[in-house]
């Protein structure tokens, strides 16, 4: 069993909660429980019926995607009790908006290509609602995003998850006024998780007696850095059995470990006075491992992808969990109980972390156990990410959760509320990261131009259309957001 303060972070969620689904109106459309697939998968339930890819290509002709767009507007802004949104906390707006280009992303990051030629995963399919993406501790707190999204799928019913997810995402960088081009629609979605498989299965409490049940959730084929403490996790190197296509870290962990490697104590650059001692120069060796040589992106891409990304939103973690059920077993087990549990809506929203009505949400979830925004404007499109990157000195601090994570050493600057994880302070430590990040802060318009090119691929490229453009060919309903100059 692997076990770190961060990790933990990520197991913690990873369990069954309190909270009854009838709190959370139409949660249950967003994520099918893992019984259900794992049934399916079995062969005990037949699959559900979706319609074929030229039916849907062609009710897609009709829609309305001006509507679409309005009523994703409409929600992203409108903080729901029941799950409320960010902003408010960090002196901003109330707004979805971090919260849907995460769903986005995490549902196309699971994209890996091989040796340039074959490629899996994707958003294309929707299985981030199903077994045994839905576990995957990366994804804590998406089942949230997706019972929001899922008032939108009730009002556009033949909508698939896949585009509707995708869609939400790029829409909310849009609307929270950075860039996006173009959106083609047309992907389908699977009836069960049985494609994501091959990137590793992890949270099996429940399922005893199916051949889906061994967790991969360490990797047979791994390794330390030579400068990294005996104690910490080993890394998966990128051949695993039966080619399984994890990221660096681990199975559940799809990107990068945000925490990055700890130091030796007799490694160069250790110092016994800091809280943590992470390494951002071998945490970029990571970054790159996962993006370039697994997912395929360049480093130009990587950058304005993590920069662009974690402008908007902020990380989870304003509590500490010690002493309470979420740090015991079965809730802090390597791989997640809760989705297994019929019914669950996961993570401690029982009101353990903080007081009143938002115990438990709100500003008082805990999704990856890090805590704070990137920016001081995390609902709008801003520069902090890496005008702070280089402005300032970044200091190993420590979340109230307990996570490792940097804060500026100056507690009086204007970006002191603002944090970084170890995987973003890398984009500076690197060499080949670091001349990008400074022409992005220089030229904010390039990086804007970037970022909109790589967040078009991201969301476009999938097993099924493997190629950025393969989609608009496929089904050729686009929108290059022409629309939103008429809007009020
Ligand atoms: C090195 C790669 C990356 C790492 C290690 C990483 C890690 C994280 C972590 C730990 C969180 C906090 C989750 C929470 O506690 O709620 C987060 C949030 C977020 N990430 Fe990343 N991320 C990476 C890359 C990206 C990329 C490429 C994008 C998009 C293009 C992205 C978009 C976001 C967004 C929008 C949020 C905010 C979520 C919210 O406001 O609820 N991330 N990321």
């Amino acid at each position: 069993m692997l076990r770190s303060v961060g990790f933990l972070g990520w197991a913690v969620l990873a369990a069954a909660s309190e909270m009854r689904s009838d709190d959370f109106p139409n949660y249950d459309q967003g994520t099918i429980p893992a019984w259900k697939d794992l049934a399916s998968l079995r062969g005990a339930h037949p699959a559900a019926q979706v319609m074929s890819k030229a039916e849907y290509h062609r009710q897609l002709k009709s829609l309305d995607i001006p509507r679409l767009y309005r009523e994703i507007a409409a929600l992203m802004t409108s903080s729901r009790p029941y799950w409320p949104a960010d902003g408010p906390q960090d002196g901003d707006v109330p707004s979805y908006a971090g919260l849907f280009a995460r769903l986005a992303w995490h549902c196309s990051g699971s994209f890996r290509l091989i040796n340039d030629t074959h490629a899996a995963g994707g958003c294309e399919g929707a299985r981030q609602r199903h077994w045994p993406e839905n576990e995957w501790r990366d994804n804590t707190n998406l089942d949230k995003a997706r019972g929001l999204l899922a008032e939108v799928k009730l009002q556009f019913g033949d909508v698939s998850w896949s585009d509707l997810m995708t869609f939400a995402g790029t829409a909310a960088i849009k609307l929270s006024g950075g860039p996006a081009k173009k959106f083609c629609f047309g992907r389908m979605d699977d009836v069960n998780g049985d494609r994501s498989i091959p990137l590793g299965v992890e949270g099996v409490t429940q399922c005893r007696g199916s051949k889906f049940c061994k967790s991969d959730a360490e990797c047979p084929n791994s390794f330390r850095w030579p400068e990294q403490n005996d104690t910490d996790h080993a890394r998966c190197n990128i051949e695993q059995p039966k080619h399984r296509l994890q990221a660096s870290h681990s199975v559940g962990l799809i990107y990068v470990y945000p925490e990055g490697p700890e130091l030796k104590s007799t490694a160069d650059g250790y110092n016994s006075n800091f809280v943590h001692n992470r390494s951002p120069k071998l945490s970029a060796l990571e970054v790159r491992d996962t993006f370039r040589d697994r997912m395929g992106w360049t480093d130009r891409e990587t950058v304005a992808l993590i920069g662009g990304g974690h402008t908007l939103g902020r990380t989870h973690g304003n509590c500490n969990l010690t002493g309470t059920k979420w740090a015991q077993a079965p809730y802090n087990n390597v791989g997640p109980y809760f989705e297994a549990t019929p019914g669950s809506l996961r993570g401690p929203t029982d009101g353990t972390c903080g007081t009143g009505a938002e115990a438990g949400r709100g500003k008082n979830t805990v999704s990856s156990g890090f805590e704070g925004p990137w920016t001081r404007s995390p609902s709008r499109w801003n520069y902090d990410f890496f005008d702070a990157l280089l402005s300032e000195e970044w200091v190993p601090a420590k979340s109230p959760y307990g996570a490792d994570q940097w804060h500026t050493r100056n507690e009086t600057s204007k970006f002191a509320r603002t944090m970084r994880l170890t995987a973003d302070v890398s984009l500076v430590a690197d060499k080949i990261y670091r001349p990008i990040v400074e022409e992005y802060a220089a030229d904010h318009a390039q990086f804007d131009a970037d970022f909109a090119d790589a967040w078009f691929k991201l969301v476009h490229r999938s097993e099924d259309h493997p190629h950025k453009d393969d989609l608009e060919k496929d089904a050729g309903v686009c929108t290059s957001f022409e629309f939103t100059t008429l809007l009020p």
